[in-house]
């Protein structure tokens, strides 16, 4: 039996090369050696953006392209809405009778979204909540390993106190899930903050290559180094962060750490090298995610087949909950 993956990303729009690096490289390689579910989570999407829904389509549409280019591939993994497979809502209500207020409150990611975003009003019922409805995709399907960026480690270490507790009630159903990080598990920005869309500091995946060197060109560096006759350091440096997620040539990433910190080679020769390996990788993605945005029947067909296949286990999932739970069986 192989083991089961799943991992969610909210529908935000385009896909950037943080997703890329951070999470989406692991789903990719995974899926030879595991049973993978992914799941575009719209209904947390919702949870932060609830006054204004119309992007919603697009964005997931946006999602579903990036994951097709960069091959994930339907045939082998289980490619699906959140919103399309009623359980997870089920599952969500059940483990919220049983999630303390405390461990949610203390969560790191709320308290600072709470904390700095000012534009929306999150202080709604179910944003506290956002953990526990992302416990439930993943014990929904039971699955071991989650394939994530470092930020959302806490939900995992969260997703594990959930588990125990309900076992604690109700049985030994589900199993503590295992936090799986890539190399590069926190991608800066073209600003050197963690890249985001709300930060407005991405590189996106399908962006022009003109359009991904005027953002490449103008990123910050190292700010000691304010001229050319500077030597600079590479550790402080989120180009160079760039260069370990997307440059495998050792030689030349020694050569440029040699370069930057003797004021051999400038700023802008260090960018154009990662610029001609980030276009050798991102280039077959562009053109794979323009074969399936021709047709829109197909990515249709893609959710369809996904649903039904996630269905086919979250609906033995459920069962079980009831029956742990002591309801009368449907
Ligand atoms: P989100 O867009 O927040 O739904 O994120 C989807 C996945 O991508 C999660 O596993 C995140 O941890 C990961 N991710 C998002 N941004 C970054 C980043 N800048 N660096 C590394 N991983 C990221
Ligand atoms: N919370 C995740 C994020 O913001 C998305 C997500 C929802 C997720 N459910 C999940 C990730 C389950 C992994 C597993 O990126």
């Amino acid at each position: 039996m192989k083991k089961r993956v799943f991992s969610g990303m909210r529908p935000t729009g385009r896909l950037h090369l943080g997703h890329l690096a951070g999470a989406l490289s692991n789903w990719i390689r995974f899926q030879d050696e595991y049973d993978c579910f992914y799941c575009i989570v719209d209904w947390h999407a919702m949870m932060s953006d609830y006054s204004d829904t119309r992007f919603m389509k697009d964005n997931c549409r946006e999602v579903l392209l990036d994951w097709l280019g960069v091959g994930l591939d339907p045939d082998r993994s289980t490619l699906f809405l959140q919103s399309h497979v009623p359980h997870h809502a089920e599952l969500h209500l059940a483990l919220s009778m049983i999630t303390p207020l405390g461990w949610l409150e203390r969560c790191p990611t709320y308290k600072d979204q709470i904390l700095n975003i000012q534009n929306k009003d999150l202080s709604t019922y179910a944003f506290l909540g956002y953990p526990v409805l992302m416990a439930g995709d993943i014990m929904l399907y039971k699955a071991e390993l989650v394939p994530v960026g470092e930020d959302q480690s806490a939900h995992l270490e969260l997703t594990r106190e959930v588990v125990r507790r309900f076992n604690h009630f109700f049985g030994e159903v589900f199993q503590e899930p295992q936090t799986i990080l890539t190399k590069t598990p926190k991608i800066p920005g073209t600003d050197g903050r963690k890249m985001s869309k709300s930060y407005g500091n991405a590189i996106n995946i399908a962006d022009d290559p003109e359009e991904i060197w005027e953002k490449l060109r103008t990123m910050v560096t190292d700010t000691a180094r304010e001229r050319r006759s500077d030597p600079g350091n590479p550790d402080k440096c989120p180009v160079w962060d760039l260069h370990k997620a997307f440059n495998q040539d050792m030689e030349q990433r020694a050569f440029i750490d040699k370069g930057c910190r003797t004021a051999g080679i400038g700023c802008i020769e260090c960018k154009q090298a990662l610029y001609s390996h980030l276009m050798a990788i991102l280039e077959p993605i562009q053109s794979r995610r323009r074969a399936f945005e021709a047709n829109e029947e197909d990515l249709l067909e893609v959710l369809k087949k996904g649903a039904m296949k996630a269905e086919k286990v979250s609906e033995v999932t459920i069962e079980e909950v009831i029956k742990a739970i002591g309801f009368i069986s449907r």
